[in-house]
């Protein structure tokens, strides 16, 4: 029985709006017309019972995405010798769970195995390498990606490319070279270009918009524009900032998500830390919710115990919305609400992209 006081309560704390969608992140997304929320994960952690459990929790996420497992020292270890066992688990596990794919990546310049990153190749044998990579990985998950982030991080912050071995050998060739291979392999995924710090104006968001008018220039088909959405607390730019170059991208004809979102924060946390993430959070979540075109949000594993981000920035962490002890943070909330709205604004972005998908 629910007591009248207890209302009163959770009136005064503005906590109502939010018991009102206290639905989970993905129902909220879905119902606000976004095609998915979702979470990466890896191998290591899918022995974790406790972390299973809400792993599968469709009702929080409806999407998956390997952190590690389908990159290319994972997929083709020695040249033209490929092992999907590891990308396997993870795909069957969407699968079993009814949760959208998201496949990582084909053409990265970490996490590469040394016969191609130290090979000795030419222009010729290293296209012929990178696209029967692209064929045979693109081939194998074929029917199950619902997008492959097809090329990742090709930019310096700059925006001049990275002279990574691609780069080298082949130029800037090699990017619409493997969007190619990646259509013709499954023309049905949806293909993204996928960077950071693209997500605000500037050189690097410039020059990404520049990778998908390469990619159209040459004909070959590039579905997306994956902003990764790392990001520290109170650094993050503001909402309408943030959905103003979401839609910079879209108007060039492709769809956005941000594909890896998480806030670090220099620990240990305090409250106003915890709170200001809460509000950026919802600042990014916000700004794909009001944008056409936004298709979803992944973020980048949902729990502290098992970020990246400790391994590679020395002294921060706490960046993901549940703690290392799987307790939802301020930041869950923030972005439940973030994804609320009301009724009436829920019904009209639905409208509006069944009208775009009929042709309207
Ligand atoms: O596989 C080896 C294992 O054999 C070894 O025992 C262990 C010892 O440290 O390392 C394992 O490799 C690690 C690998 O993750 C798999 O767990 C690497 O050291 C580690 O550096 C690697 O980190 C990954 C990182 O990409 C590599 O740059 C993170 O888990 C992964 O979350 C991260 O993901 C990237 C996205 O793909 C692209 N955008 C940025 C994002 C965060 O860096």
């Amino acid at each position: 029985m629910v007591h009248l006081s207890s209302i009163a309560t959770a009136l005064a704390a503005g906590l109502l709006p939010q018991l009102a969608n206290a639905a989970g992140l993905n129902t909220a997304a879905t119902a606000k017309g976004l095609d998915y929320f979702g979470t990466a994960t890896d191998n290591p952690e899918l022995t974790d019972n406790t972390y299973m459990t809400q792993l599968k929790n469709t009702d929080d996420f409806g999407q998956l995405t390997p952190g590690n497992s389908m990159k290319w020292d994972a997929t083709e270890p020695s040249q033209n010798s490929f092992s999907f066992e590891k990308g396997d688990a993870i795909a069957d596990l969407a699968e079993a769970n009814g949760q959208k794919l998201r496949c990582h990546n084909l053409v990265w310049y970490q996490q590469l195995p040394s016969w191609v990153s130290g090979g000795s190749w030419t222009n010729e044998t290293l296209t012929e390498a990178l696209k029967n990579h692209i064929t045979k990985v693109v081939t194998h998950y074929k029917g199950k990606c619902y997008a492959w982030d097809v090329v990742n991080e090709a930019l310096n912050d700059d925006g001049s490319y990275r002279e990574n071995v691609f780069y080298q050998h082949i130029g800037e060739a090699y990017i619409p070279i493997a969007f190619e291979a990646a259509a013709a392999a499954d023309s049905d995924a949806k293909l993204y270009y996928n960077d950071y710090s693209i997500e605000y104006g500037g050189d690097k968001a410039n020059a990404a918009e520049k990778i998908v008018k390469l990619v159209q220039s040459y004909g070959a088909k590039i579905d997306g524009v994956g902003l990764q959405g790392h990001f520290t607390v109170g650094q993050t730019p503001s909402k309408k900032d943030l959905a103003s170059t979401l839609k910079s991208y879209t108007a060039l004809g492709v769809e956005v998500a941000y594909t890896e979102m998480d806030v670090r924060m220099e620990t240990p946390s305090s409250s106003d830390k915890l709170s200001q993430q809460s509000t950026d959070y919802a600042s990014l979540v916000g700004a794909c919710a009001e944008t056409e075109g936004c298709v979803g949000i992944t973020i980048w594993d949902w729990t502290d115990k098992y970020s990246w981000v400790p391994d590679t920035f020395s002294g921060y962490g706490d960046a993901c919305p549940w703690d290392e002890n799987y307790k939802k943070k301020q930041a869950y909330n923030g972005i439940l609400n973030a994804l609320g709205g009301s009724s009436s604004a829920r019904k009209s972005r639905k409208m509006r992209r069944n009208m775009i998908t009929r042709g309207n």
